[in-house]
């Protein structure tokens, strides 16, 4: 079921206080990888969102670094796409980037030119939502390149930190919120 699958993803993940600075208590989903089971049970999930809610989904998008361990996993099952957004200069040819600010100092995601067709729809994943710098500047890459953005999926969400509101009017769909 639902949710003997959220419990099995929520066991996986574990809790490391002040890292990666002091007074951050960072959520590691390094055990979920670890773990057939659990791996599963989170693309599980994140299909079974997709196909009720976004079932036009053309391509998935996913974030450097950890959005690349589940994105093309999800996007096998969906039987679409997957581009990668890089933060900058990983990426050959002509690219599009958009900048974004850090808790200290700045950084930039890109993505190839050509990544993304004018009007195709796209979900947008990552690991985990914080303050939803990287997701929003993300979002903005894919308005740049034209395609439609139909949501983003995270494992986990912090609450908290009030992420889902700075990457409106796009949605975020999360398995685990603390
Ligand atoms: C982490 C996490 C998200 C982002 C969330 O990535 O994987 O991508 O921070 O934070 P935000 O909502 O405040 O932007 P990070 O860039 O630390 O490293 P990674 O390359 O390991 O994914
Ligand atoms: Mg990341």
């Amino acid at each position: 079921t639902t949710e003997a699958k959220l419990d099995l993803v929520k066991k996986h993940i574990k809790a490391f206080p002040d890292f990666p600075i002091k007074g951050i208590l960072f959520r590691d989903i390094c055990p979920i990888l670890k773990d057939p089971g659990a791996l599963t049970a989170v693309i599980d999930l994140f299909e079974e969102h997709v196909r009720q809610t976004h079932h036009q989904v053309e391509l998935i998008a996913g974030l450097d670094a950890r959005g690349f361990l589940f994105g093309p996993l999800l996007a096998q099952r969906l039987g679409v796409g997957f581009v990668l957004i890089r933060k900058k200069g990983k990426l050959p040819g002509r690219t599009v980037s958009v900048p974004y600010t850090l808790e200290y100092g700045q950084a930039e995601v890109e993505m190839q030119e050509d990544a993304v067709a004018p009007g195709q729809k796209v979900l947008l994943i990552d690991d985990l939502l914080a303050t939803g710098g990287t997701l929003s500047a993300a979002c903005e890459l894919l308005r740049k390149n034209k395609a439609e953005l139909l949501g983003c999926v995270v494992v986990i969400e912090m609450k908290d930190l009030r992420g889902s509101e700075r990457i409106k009017p796009a949605t975020v769909f999360s398995l685990i919120q603390y």
